[in-house]
Parts: structure tokens; sequence; C-alpha cells
């Protein structure tokens, strides 16, 4: 079994990006990213964090714009309007889960689809869905590059993506696909996952459910790829796989913490840049 190391490979590319830009500060310009967090989720306040330190790692200038549950959705959407016409900076995020109250598809239309680093907008999913070139979801680019990080050749194989959400699963599904892998998509209405995945070559977990996959889902010799990021009664953080016992039968498996989390900021840093050099 080979453990795939998303901080080492989160490294080497965050390396290549440090050096774009460096670069391009030597032309003295450089490249921005406008992070706009709402509320006190201690887990949104975590991400965040890690993409600032990342930004600051990479050589990106990051401006953090922080507001409480109770900010009207106005505010944030002229802010947003602010930003688009902002050539300092090239990308604009906004931290998801919302407080209930605001509106999450006015607030996520209002950001300009060319300073769409997270790849949400109609705009940048469509361009993903037809296989074009696209500022596509970090997550889902992150495992596409992880897997070609350990050279493991995803043309031909049966994948199957547990979830459908239009930030992981969807994107996923479309991405595999365009590297001619055989897909295959399971949610909470497929009647037996077990039937699928017993017969996959490759796995992608997002649910959002602890130790979803189990031992007896997976054949001897799978690839697992965990996205889930999910807290035990402990406090202690897991994926959607019960690695402890899944693990044994993968060729390659993703732990969490450290596969694919890193890899998903690294991919905002990414698009950040390219959001740059499209613009
Ligand atoms: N919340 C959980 N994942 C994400 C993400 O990828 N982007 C944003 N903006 N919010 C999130």
């Amino acid at each position: 079994m080979i453990l795939i190391d998303g901080k080492k490979v989160s490294q080497t590319v965050r390396e290549e990006i440090k050096k774009e830009i460096s670069e391009i500060s030597e032309q003295g310009k450089h490249v921005g990213l406008a992070v706009i967090i709402i509320g006190d989720d201690p887990a949104s306040q975590v991400y965040v964090r890690n993409k600032i330190n990342a930004c600051n790692e990479t050589g990106i200038l990051s401006r953090r714009y922080a507001f409480p549950a109770n900010v009207s959705e106005t505010e944030i959407i002229e802010l947003i309007e602010t930003l688009n016409n902002d050539n300092d900076i090239n990308g604009i995020l906004v931290q998801l889960p919302l407080p209930k109250h605001l509106n999450k598809e006015r607030i996520l239309s209002a950001i300009d689809p060319k300073k769409d680093v997270d790849g949400f907008s109609a705009e940048q999913s469509g361009k993903t869905f037809l296989g074009e070139e696209a500022l596509s979801g970090c997550t889902p680019e992150g495992i596409i590059t992880l897997l070609k990080a350990y050279n493991i050749k995803i043309e031909g194989l049966n994948a199957v993506v547990i979830g459908r959400s239009n930030i992981v699963g969807k994107p996923a599904a479309i991405l595999l696909l365009k590297e001619n892998a055989t897909v295959t998509v399971c949610h909470t209405r497929t009647k037996d996952i077990k039937l699928y995945t017993k017969n996959a070559d490759l796995i992608i977990v997002a649910v959002g459910k602890p130790k979803f996959l189990t031992k007896d889902m997976v054949k001897d010799g799978v690839i697992v790829i965990d996205a889930g990021i999910n807290r035990t009664e402990e406090g202690k953080l897991c994926g959607d796989v019960d690695f402890e016992n899944v693990s044994k039968k993968c060729s390659y498996i993703t732990p969490v913490p450290g596969g694919v989390g890193p890899m998903t900021v690294t991919m905002l840093m990414y698009n950040t840049l390219k959001a740059f050099k499209n613009a």
C-alpha cells in the first residue's frame, strides 16, 4: 500500500507557483486574492487561515474581509462589485457555508467569473463541463493532480465517485471523464453502492460521513481518494473512509489529514495565478 502524501505534492506544486510569482514580482506586478469570511464557523476560520498562510508562502498578496454573521447581503454584494473592478485583485473567494439569511446563489453569482478562483460559477463549471481550459474546483483539480503526481494512469480505470455535490463529486466525475476513466457516480439515492464500489479500480469518496467506505465495499488493489473532513466524537479529524481497515486492501490511499486537504488550498493558489495570467 502506498500512502499518497498530499503535503509533499502540495509543497512541490507550491514551489512551482512561488517561482512563477517571484518572476511576476520582478516585473513590478503582483497576484492578489480576496477572501471574504462571514460569521464565526470554527472550521471556516481554520480553512481561511490556511488559505491566507498559503498566499504568504507563495507570494500572493491576500486581503481578508471578515464580517459578523448579521451582515447584510447588500453590503457583501457591494464589496464583491468593488473587488470585481479592483485590478490588484485576481481572485475572489467567499468562504462557505454562509449564515442562513444570506442567499448563496445571489452572493456567489456577483463574483466576476474571471475572478472565480473556486470555480463555482456557471461560466467556470460550464467550461469544465465542456473540457475547456477553466478555473475548475480546487478539490477535484487537487485530486487529479495527486493521482498524476503518483503516475497513476487514470485512462481506462473503472472510477466510482461517491457524492454528487457541486463542489466535489460532480466536477470530480467530469475531470475523471476528461482523463478517459469510465465514471460512475453514486449518491444518497443509489440502491446498492457496494455493487459499484466492489468493481471499482478508483474510488473518490466525498459524502461527509465518517468511515462511510468500509473494507467489505472494495476490492484488493483499489485506489482510494478520501475527500471527507469530519470530526469524531473525541474531536479528532477523520475522513469518509474507514482508513485502518480499507487501507489494507489498497494499492494507493490518501490519509486524512494530509491527503486531499492540502491540495485544495494549493489548487486555490494555482487558480489565482491562472486568473492573473488570463487577465
Ligand atoms: N467551504 C468548504 N469548502 C470550500 C471551498 O472549496 N471553497 C469555499 N469558498 N468555501 C468552502
